[in-house]
């Protein structure tokens, strides 16, 4: 494979978020690829289309929104397959990865399954940065712990990982919202939690969690909750 590949993080969402290695990676690439949902359009793509040159081939993986491993599994098969084709013939294959690549990111899939390619891999910022800034509220302070829970974690898991944290920020939320937000109220995390949704793009919305009636949320939202001793959680 005479070719290289690029995974390339394009960040939370606000174009400008870009980094200036993304946008040179993202340039000077013969293909460009990027994961999408049937029927949407991809938000990594929408975040670098600019920087895409004219002639660069574009390449959209389909990922099938099921909960069951194995579909998504099959679409990386296939992805690898496709890239695997073009570093062949040469080419700089970039691959857009909305956020950073390997926080939480799909490119580790591609670097389970492409062992022999030269891979260089651009951080991205992340939307656990992102959605702190949205809030001007930090992360975590001092010695305090800050965990990252994926929502689709069961209550006992999700229980148990918070009841020793202060300081959580609660991912992949969407379906699973109120089921989480009973959740942190057990735990004593939910007053001091805010919902931030599409953090950085013009849809952004920053809701107090209690506020909220029942409801699932968007796929782009995170929690950040806090039950630790700054002033700022109180
Ligand atoms: C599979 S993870 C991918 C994380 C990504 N690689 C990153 O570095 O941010 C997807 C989850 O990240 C969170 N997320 C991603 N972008 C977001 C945004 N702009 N605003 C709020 N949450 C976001 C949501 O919780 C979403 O369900």
């Amino acid at each position: 494979m005479s070719g290289k590949l690029t995974l390339v993080g394009v960040g939370p969402g606000d174009p400008e978020l870009l980094t200036l290695k993304a946008v040179k990676a993202i340039g000077a690439a013969n293909a460009v690829v990027y994961p999408q949902k049937p029927g949407e359009k991809s938000l990594a793509l929408s975040i670098a289309e600019m920087h895409i040159a004219d002639q660069a081939t574009r390449l959209p993986v389909n990922m099938p929104m099921k909960v069951e491993r194995n579909p998504a599994q099959l679409a990386y098969d296939e992805i690898a397959a496709a890239i695997t084709s073009l570093l062949n013939e040469g080419k700089s294959v970039a691959y857009l990865c909305e956020g950073d690549p390997l926080f939480y990111g799909s490119a580790m899939y591609l670097l389970e399954r492409l062992p022999e390619a030269q891979i260089a891999i651009v951080p991205g910022i992340t939307s656990l940065t992102a959605t702190a800034s949205a809030v001007a509220r930090p992360l975590a302070a001092r010695n305090e712990t800050l965990k990252v829970l994926p929502a689709p974690l069961d209550d006992e898991k999700l229980i148990a990982e918070l009841t020793e944290t202060q300081s959580a920020a609660i991912i992949k939320v969407g379906r699973h919202f109120d089921r989480v937000r009973n959740v942190l109220t057990k735990t004593g995390h939910a007053d001091n939690a805010i919902v931030v949704e599409y953090a950085t793009q013009s849809r952004q919305v920053i809701t107090p969690l209690l506020d909220f009636a029942k409801n699932e949320r968007p796929y782009f939202s995170t929690i950040l909750c806090y039950k630790g001793d700054e002033a700022w959680g109180k």
